[in-house]
């Protein structure tokens, strides 16, 4: 046996199971893991029965099933709870059912098709319920309640709570992916960029949903946050609560907020005549009361606090010349950047200048569409450097998209078989 695979008793009949992945340095492509990470599973015993909560990434099996084995007989195990069906929880969960054939699975009911894709035709061997928000398995003398929290971050995810000793086994929220053996947040070094950083990735394109789950969290007052990965929080468990409230909440300062729409034109130019484009786009949708217009240009910023201006605003426009048949590059970056904040349902529109093909509009509103935005007018496209006429036909724009973004005018449908 490996001498370090040893279980944690983390509350009277309560262990942690997991495993530590301290070599990753780059999860689900996206997040860096300075520190690595951990895939934290939990096993809970009552007088009648015992429930595993989550389980491991599947190269990280046999440091679970070890650190099960310390604490279960397999034939013991009544209840596998998989609180959310991404690979690194539930790697181990089918090799787990055919050890424990016996035991029920509990997924919330958004889950069944991705169980069925975890557990493939073995399902059928198997005992499922499909859990609702509130509902409750019982293991004789401890009761463990369903906390639903769809879209933290996958559709199906859900928490499980312990009413008697108050301990909340959250899955990805309030996780940090942070791998320090001595697990609990009051002894392990400092992770608090790491659950910022976690945050930022994997729940901030969520927070509406966010401040939904902390309605029901709060109202707990866990006193242990036993997540799936990172330290289990149990210094001022409630500290973490109030930070993703806050990491969640509107950042605008308060003379704007719900009093004006925010409209923001990013743009590049190499001559100039996108550039001319834009200041026109901008001045017409100035006129316009009730929106606040900004007005950028990409060669001079960063792309991450665009990213955060972009969050809270109503309507984006972009404007960029045709290079070799594409937008530009930095107007790709802003765009493939908005994957980490909710895009869907805000306003979108493009404009440029071209000289034979012109394919940068088209190309912008496709990717706008693909981000879920609404974009009801057709992008403005003029030949090299405006006329005066051209400059007017742009103010023109940017008026009508204010206007339509203050419900003053109604959303065109366009046919982009026009274009
Ligand atoms: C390197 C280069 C490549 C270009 N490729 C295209 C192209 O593929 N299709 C097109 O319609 N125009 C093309 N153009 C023409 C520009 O889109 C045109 O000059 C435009 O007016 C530039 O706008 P700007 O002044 O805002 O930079 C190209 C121009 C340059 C300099």
């Amino acid at each position: 046996m490996n001498k370090n695979a040893k279980a944690v008793e983390i509350a009277k009949d309560i262990h942690w199971v997991g495993a530590f992945d301290p070599d990753l340095r780059v999860f689900d492509l996206i997040l860096k893991t300075a520190n690595g990470t951990t895939y934290n599973a939990y096993v809970v015993r009552g007088s009648e029965g015992v429930a595993v909560i989550d389980t491991v990434k599947e190269e990280f099996s046999d440091a679970f099933f070890e650190r099960l084995e310390q604490v279960v007989a397999y034939e013991d195990i009544t209840a596998v709870i998989l609180n959310h069906l991404e690979p690194d929880h539930v790697g181990a969960a089918p090799e787990l059912m055919r050890r424990a054939p016996q035991a029920r699975i509990y997924v919330s009911n958004r889950g069944l098709k991705l169980l069925n894709a975890t557990l493939k035709d073995e399902l059928e061997m198997y005992a499922y319920t499909l859990t609702n928000d509130g509902d409750q398995v019982s293991l004789g003398d401890r009761t463990l309640t369903f906390v639903h929290t769809p879209y933290l971050h996958w559709p199906e995810t859900k928490c499980t709570w312990v009413e008697d000793e108050k301990i909340l086994f959250s899955c990805d929220v309030f996780g940090s992916h942070f791998c320090d053996e001595r697990l609990y947040n009051d002894l392990v070094g400092d992770f608090r960029f790491s659950f910022e950083y976690y945050f930022k990735h994997i729940m901030r394109p969520f927070k509406r949903f966010v401040l939904e789950a902390m309605d029901k969290i709060e109202p707990l007052e866990p006193a242990l946050i036993a997540p799936s990965h990172g330290p289990i929080l149990r210094d001022h468990p409630m500290e973490y609560v109030r930070s993703y409230r806050s990491l969640s909440a509107s950042r605008l300062p308060n003379e704007m907020e719900g009093k004006e729409k925010s409209l923001l034109i990013f743009y590049m130019s190499a001559y100039g005549a996108t550039a001319d484009m834009a200041r026109s786009v901008y001045e017409g949708a100035s006129d316009v009361d009730g929106v606040r217009v900004s007005l950028y240009d990409l060669q001079g910023g960063e792309t991450d606090p665009f990213v955060d201006l972009i969050e809270e605003a109503d309507c984006l426009v972009f404007g960029s010349p045709t290079i070799n048949g594409d937008a530009v590059k930095p107007v790709w970056d802003v765009l493939a950047s908005l994957i980490s904040i909710e895009t869907k349902g805000k306003f979108g529109a493009a404009f440029g200048s071209y000289g034979w093909s012109g394919e940068a509009v088209p190309m912008i509103e496709d990717r706008l569409r693909g981000l879920k935005m609404r974009v009801p007018e057709k992008g403005v496209r003029i030949k090299f450097h405006p006329t005066e006429q051209e400059l007017e036909d742009c103010t023109a724009f940017g008026r009508s998209i204010a206007e339509t973004l203050c419900g003053k005018a109604k959303p065109k449908v366009v046919d982009f078989a026009d274009l």
